[in-house]
């Protein structure tokens, strides 16, 4: 029989957080350093330090519970980082590279938000109220940066990838109109089509 239970979840899942917050705190200057944008360099930049302070408020809940930090290969941080590195590269040099990058560090923050919200109702059920409010610490930060993301992509960066894409596609809309003007025949063969456009 599984004798598992809710705390060796809590402490399975604090572990996977543990080795997340350390491989987004490699992760973040070359997201920052991939950026165009001023305001998202920035936003990533003091995202870098809460998140040093994260790897440090982990540490202290695994006090609270009596037991040595200890990191577990977080599978899912792994992949979104890799994703991310793929999208950097794929989109650099592009209007659309910060909108990438937004993108991309909001499913990291999602999967932390996710990660930690039932990290302090489960150290909450426990009956450890002191790891409860870290937790809840690290979450309303993850939040926050979160919607800072939303705000830079919705005032800024999804307006200069969709800016210059509606741009290059109406350009090449103009051309190809003028390319099929130039092709056609005569008014007088085709009279009504004319009429009609
Ligand atoms: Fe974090």
């Amino acid at each position: 029989m599984n004798t598992k239970t809710l705390k060796d979840l809590f402490l399975a899942e604090l572990a996977d957080m543990y080795d997340a917050e350390k491989r987004i705190v490699k992760a973040l200057p070359r997201m920052a350093e991939a950026a165009t944008c001023t305001d998202l360099k920035k936003a990533m930049g003091q995202h870098l330090q809460e998140t040093q302070g994260h790897v440090t408020k982990v540490e202290e809940v695994f006090q609270c519970f009596g037991v040595p930090a200890k990191g577990q290969t977080c599978e899912a941080t792994k992949g979104l980082i890799e994703e991310a590195e793929e999208i950097a590269a794929e989109f650099k040099g592009s209007p659309a590279i910060d909108a990438a990058l937004i993108g991309a560090a909001q499913k990291v923050e999602h999967y932390e938000m996710a990660s930690y919200g039932c990290l302090k109702e489960w150290a909450t059920l426990l009956g450890n109220p002191k790891a409860a409010r870290i937790l809840e610490g690290i979450l309303n930060e993850e939040g926050a940066v979160n919607k800072a993301l939303t705000k830079l992509a919705v005032e800024m960066s999804n307006q200069k990838a969709l800016g210059e894409t509606s741009a290059s596609v109406k350009g090449a809309e103009l051309k190809g109109a003028a390319d099929k003007k130039a092709a056609k025949p005569a008014s007088k063969e085709r009279p009504m089509a004319q009429a009609a456009r």
